[in-house]
């Protein structure tokens, strides 16, 4: 297994599993299997409803003695209704609840997106809080604080753009200890990748695989379909491998962290013996021929009418 080590000699495992889109029985059935194939990095989040069930997955797993706590990397998110310094720590210590653990290895901010708090996903425009009522900085300022309690053992963010975390380091924030953003070829992302390398940023891709399960509300008809690209199936022949696989070793490769979600105990081996396997350099080539800068996960829902948001001011400012 390939890891990111962190500037304190932490070491987060490249590959692991992400939870968004497993629901209640599927996250326990899941994380259970996962551990016993050997996964060890996971990606939860308050928002994907399912941390109750993940934590109870966990916890029998060190029961049943297949696992120690310490053997886990555990990630999870506060949501963008939770911006509020003050609601900061009471949100990571409801995850902590939830998830059956003392402290989280990395907790992030989800977006760069405020929603007034007893709002969860917003129907109208003036249900945000704009930047100016809750600088980011502020929600950073009360993360570091569950940094240095050590609820949280890295901190960092979740699609963020360069300029955003400029900005957060420029008010005398610490640097983000990573950034976990959508990823795969068609979204390579090189000049954040770059960036985050170059500050030691760990870079861990979501939706690797296109997020084919992801809500209605994401999808549209004419979105590629990133598994069945001919690249992608033509590279997976040659390698005895599958679609899938190929897009997992190719972002561990490329040294990305990749948390590529699958609740089906085939799919689930198949991805983890992906993250050990290799591609010759014309195989990563031709798959970075593949960028085309499109997103599965616009950051629309974010802009509605009335909104302080927009799709521009989420990716570019
Ligand atoms: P399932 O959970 O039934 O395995 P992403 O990680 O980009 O969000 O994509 C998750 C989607 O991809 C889910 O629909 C998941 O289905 C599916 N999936 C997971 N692993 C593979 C794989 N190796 N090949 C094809 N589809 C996969």
């Amino acid at each position: 297994m390939k890891y990111f080590t962190f500037a304190n000699g932490d070491k987060m495992p490249l590959f692991g599993l992400g939870t968004w889109k497993s629901n209640d029985r599927d996250a326990y059935k899941a994380v259970r299997e996962a551990i016993r194939i050997g996964y060890r990095h996971f990606d939860c989040a308050a928002r994907y409803e399912n941390e109750k069930e993940v934590g109870e997955a966990f916890s029998d797993a060190i029961a049943a003695g297949e696992v120690k706590r310490k053997e886990l990397w555990i990630t999870s998110k506060l949501w963008n209704n939770a911006h509020l310094p003050e609601h900061v720590q009471p949100n990571l210590e409801a995850t902590l609840r939830d998830l059956q653990i003392e402290y989280i290895d990395l907790y992030l901010m989800h977006w760069p997106v405020a929603l007034k708090p007893e709002v969860i996903f917003p129907a109208k425009g003036d249900e945000f809080l704009s930047l100016d009522e809750i600088p980011l900085i502020d929600t950073w300022k009360a993360l570091e604080k569950c940094h240095k309690m050590g609820l949280a053992r890295h901190i960092g963010v979740s699609n963020f753009n360069i300029p955003k975390i400029e900005k957060l380091i420029a008010q005398g924030g610490m640097t983000p200890e990573c950034n976990q953003v959508e990823s795969h070829p068609f979204l390579q992302q090189p000049k954040l990748f770059a960036y985050c390398q170059e500050n030691h940023i760990a870079y861990t891709a979501y939706s690797p695989l296109g997020s084919q399960d992801r809500p209605a509300r994401l999808k549209k008809e004419t979105d590629p379909l990133i598994l069945e690209h001919p690249t992608v199936m033509d590279i997976a022949k040659e390698t005895n491998s599958t679609p899938g696989q190929v897009l997992i070793a190719w972002a561990v490769q490329r040294g990305s962290a990749v948390i590529p979600k699958s609740s089906n105990p085939g799919r689930l081996r198949q991805n983890f013996a992906a993250a050990s396997m290799d591609l010759s350099a014309d195989q990563m080539e031709r798959i970075a021929a593949l960028e085309k800068g499109f997103r599965y996960v616009d950051g629309s829902i974010w802009a509605l009418e009335g909104s302080p948001y927009t799709v521009e001011s989420l990716w570019n400012e």
